[in-house]
């Protein structure tokens, strides 16, 4: 049986038929870059999470980037995020020249350790960017109790994690604003880049709007200097057809993975765990093995048709890039250890419950036949 790790044909095909009709009355428009279609979806996509404002971009990089610089960011701050994320994070951090300042991750959900932030806060301290990574909200009321002590503003990363719940309220609502990426494998995915910042600031929000076009508000009227990251009309079409679906397709990735949860028997396998009162999205479904195993079941999954991946297989402290921050693995021993550890399985609304029994089998085989 072949499993592929995502199956974006597969979403395609489901909603071709609105999806193509929807591509055409954009072009035959040449309604390309901002418009009628884009206003659409930042009002489609603020009313999904019941904010007050949606600024779309080019994608979820510039979402943090655009964020940090109309929040005031740049050198001599320190921003402090998560050491286990995809390198945008931090990547938008040091773009404005300010300092990225990483913590460990707490060991089962592998989001930041809120216990361990307030250490790493100095008087140069201005933003924390919680990352609600693979889906799974990270614990916020702790971060925004240490957020309003210290005078410091919260950024939600929610790259992997459109539609997550935490104690009733939605992912990207908490903080003083909240980033997404809409690259195509994530849970609501383009045709292409792009991404959005979504705050119930006014203020902040103009800001961020004028910052993405050129620093204007008016054509040709610029406050500002500021970069080219809009979204393009394709983009919002097809992101307008696909966040109807948004909910079901949650509601999939969900099913999976406590199907996942159920049929992974294996004492040698942890499963993902969820924090109390939320509701993961799982972008990705992680689960973790003995480090001397990790390798070899990949391979041996691979062998049986089922592609897997690794998030992240280097924490970003260890990063070649990060090499100026000087940083040790006895720094970061959680996110280091996990690194070795992990293994994403497929993951997305399309898989059935035949492939996820298929490969829960193959796994929990592959231990008991390899010493767990
Ligand atoms: C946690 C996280 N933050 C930020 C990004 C950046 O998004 P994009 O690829 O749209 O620039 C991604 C996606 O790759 C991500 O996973």
């Amino acid at each position: 049986m072949n499993v592929p790790f995502v199956d974006l044909k597969a979403q395609y095909q489901s909603i071709k038929s609105e999806i193509d009709p929807a591509i055409l009355t954009v072009i035959s428009e040449t309604a390309f870059v901002g418009g009628k279609y884009v206003e659409g979806f930042e009002k489609a996509f603020a009313e999904k999470f019941g904010v007050k404002h949606c600024v779309s971009c080019a994608n979820g990089t510039d979402a943090i980037y655009i964020t940090l610089k109309a929040l005031g960011i740049g050198p001599g701050d320190e921003v402090i995020t998560v050491a286990n994320s995809f390198i945008a994070t931090s990547e938008a951090i040091t773009l404005t020249g300010a300092k990225v300042v990483f913590v460990d991750i707490d060991p089962t959900t592998y989001n930041i350790d809120v216990n361990q932030i307030e250490a790493k806060i100095t008087a140069k301290t201005k933003v924390i960017i919680p990352v609600h990574l693979y889906g799974q909200p990270a614990d916020m009321d702790p971060i925004l109790a240490l957020a309003r002590k210290h005078g410091l503003k919260v950024i939600e990363d929610s790259a992997q994690a459109h539609g997550a719940r935490y104690k009733g309220r939605s992912i990207g609502t908490m903080g003083d604003a909240a980033t997404f990426s809409f690259y195509p494998g994530k849970n609501l995915g383009a045709y292409g880049d792009a991404g959005a910042i979504v705050t119930n600031n006014d203020e902040f929000a103009l800001k961020a709007k004028m910052f993405a076009n050129h620093g204007r508000v008016e054509k040709y009227d610029h406050a500002m200097e500021g970069v080219n990251s809009r979204l393009d009309g394709l983009q919002a079409a097809i992101l307008n057809v696909k966040l109807a679906y948004l909910p079901q397709w949650t509601e999939s990735r969900r099913r999976h993975a406590y199907l996942y949860n159920r049929l992974l028997t294996h004492p040698g396998v942890t499963k993902p765990t969820e924090i109390e009162n939320v509701i993961a999205v799982y972008h990705l479904y992680v689960i973790r093995v003995k480090r001397e195993r990790r390798d070899s079941l990949q391979k041996h999954l691979l062998a049986k048709g089922i592609s897997t991946g690794i998030h992240y297989p280097i924490p970003l402290p260890k990063l070649k890039a990060y090499a100026y921050l000087k940083h040790t693995d006895s720094d970061f021993p959680r996110a280091t250890a996990a690194a070795g550890e992990i293994v994403s399985l497929p993951m997305y609304a399309e898989l059935d419950e035949a492939k996820i029994a298929f490969i829960a089998d193959q796994v929990n085989t592959f231990l008991a036949n390899n010493g767990g």
